[in-house]
Formats: structure tokens, C-alpha cells, sequence
């Protein structure tokens, strides 16, 4: 049985300010739920903020990057590594976001070099994959899911694989308010497994966790998750309130 996981990825938002006020009314919601893994994934200035006031308040509750470089340490001004993530006790980190695929040209063999690293440094990344409006309308989901997939995920021993989270990331449904029905996830979902059973084995496949990300809100949450191949979700706007992540939360947390 995978245990359900579900993020808060705040994209470049939340001041220290809004992020204090955030944790604090979030913990009075959700600090008691053993139920689903819950990861706070705030701006890189946020993140020893965060990782304090969740101090000692709750076991399921852990914290993450949004980004990082595959080298160790050096000269690479701006860049953050992953040991400078393990050492503020950072559990998590995304790679290859839509948003960094698109915006900051990352392909999937620097999402790989990424991957990789993170495995090294004993961080758990969270992968996103997905086709966008144009690659759906031609057919193409499937092959570009498995190119992806392949390219990001290559070289992984069958426990990295297993300590990797995916996130199937529609691009036409982030932030766009139009989240891919419950089928049509549940369809993207059971395809990447099916891959991910080509590229290791079965018992691997079956414990990987795959998170739904694009629109999803406290609406429609219960729905997504309750598909038998979505097990999670990865959150952008409905995140940075905290009223209504608790509330998806709760929802992923009440599944049968
Ligand atoms: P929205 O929930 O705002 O659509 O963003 C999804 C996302 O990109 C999470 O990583």
C-alpha cells in the first residue's frame, strides 16, 4: 500500500512574514494527521524559516526545495547544491518543473544529472513529467510521458527508483484552473507505472508514488486521488492558503 504524499510547491511566493503565518495556521489543521506524507516546499529563503516552526510539531510533515544543481560545491553563483539542502535538513527537492523546463531550457538529461545527485546526497526528488496542450491534441502523451521518463530516470538503482516521487504534470493544467478529469490523470497515471515496469520491475513500480499536479484544489482533490494510480498531489495556488491545502490533505487522508 503506497502511502499517499501530498506537496505544496509555493513557486516563487511567500515572504518569511506570510510563510510564519502560513505554518502556524496550517499546524492548527493538519499537525495531528499520520495518515499522508505532507511536504512544505517553499522559496529557498524560506526554507530554515519553515524547517524551525515545523520543529518537533509533527512526524508527516517534511520540508523541500523547489530546485537545485548537480554539482557537489564551486563556482556556480546563484546555484544552490544538495548537500546545502541536506544540511538545513531538507528531505525533498523537485526537478524538471514545467515552469524550469520551459522557462530556464532544463532538458532531461539535466533533470537526470539532478536526479542523480539528489539520490547521492540521500534527498528524495520529486520528478515532473508532462505533455503540453499541443503534444495532447497531436496523440503524442504517451510517447512524450516515456521519453521523459526514460531520459530523467536513467542510470537509477531499483531503490532510487523507489525513494523517487513522480509528479504527472499536465502543462495545460497548471495554473490554468483546467485540471485533467479524474480519467484522463488516472489514464497519464497507469501509463507512467507501466513505464516505470518496463524500465525496473514490478514490485518496484508498485511502490513508487505518482502525484497528480495542475489545478487541483479542495473541489476536485478527493476525486484525482481516488483513482488507483494517483497517489498524491503536487500543489501550486490552492497551496498558498492554508485553509484550503488542509483541506486537500484531509481529502487524500480519507481515501478508502
Ligand atoms: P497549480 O496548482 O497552480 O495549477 O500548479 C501546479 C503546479 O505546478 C505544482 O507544481
Amino acid at each position: 500500500m503506497r502511502k499517499k504524499i501530498v506537496a505544496a510547491n509555493w513557486k516563487m511566493n511567500m515572504t518569511l512574514g506570510e510563510s510564519t503565518r502560513f505554518i502556524e495556521s496550517f499546524l492548527l489543521d493538519a499537525a495531528d494527521i499520520r495518515e499522508v506524507e505532507i511536504v512544505i516546499i517553499p522559496p529557498f529563503t524560506a526554507l530554515a524559516k519553515v524547517t524551525e516552526l515545523l520543529e518537533n510539531k509533527s512526524q508527516s510533515i517534511k520540508v523541500g526545495a523547489q530546485n537545485m544543481h548537480w554539482e557537489r560545491n564551486g563556482a556556480f553563483t546563484g546555484e544552490i547544491s544538495a548537500a546545502l539542502l541536506r544540511d538545513l535538513f531538507i528531505h525533498y527537492v523537485i526537478l524538471g518543473h514545467s515552469e524550469r523546463r520551459r522557462l530556464f531550457g532544463e532538458t532531461d538529461e539535466i533533470v537526470n544529472k539532478k536526479v542523480r545527485a539528489a539520490h547521492e546526497a540521500t534527498l528524495r526528488p520529486i520528478v515532473c513529467v508532462g505533455e503540453t496542450l499541443e503534444q495532447r491534441d497531436k496523440g503524442n502523451v504517451e510517447k512524450i510521458l516515456s521519453i521523459q521518463l526514460r531520459g530523467s530516470l536513467k542510470d537509477l538503482s531499483e531503490k532510487e527508483l523507489q525513494e523517487t516521487v513522480v509528479a504527472y504534470e499536465p502543462v495545460w493544467a497548471i495554473g490554468t484552473g483546467r485540471n485533467a478529469t479524474p480519467e484522463q490523470a488516472q489514464e497519464a497515471h497507469a501509463f507512467i507505472r507501466q513505464t516505470l515496469r518496463e524500465m525496473s520491475d514490478e514490485t518496484t513500480a508498485d511502490r513508487i508514488r505518482i502525484q497528480y499536479g495542475g489545478s487541483v484544489k479542495s473541489e476536485n482533490a478527493q476525486e484525482l486521488m481516488g483513482q488507483q494510480d494517483i497517489d498524491g498531489a503536487l500543489v501550486g495556488g490552492a497551496s498558498l492558503d492554508p485553509r484550503s491545502f488542509a483541506a486537500i490533505v484531509k481529502a487524500a487522508r480519507d481515501q478508502k
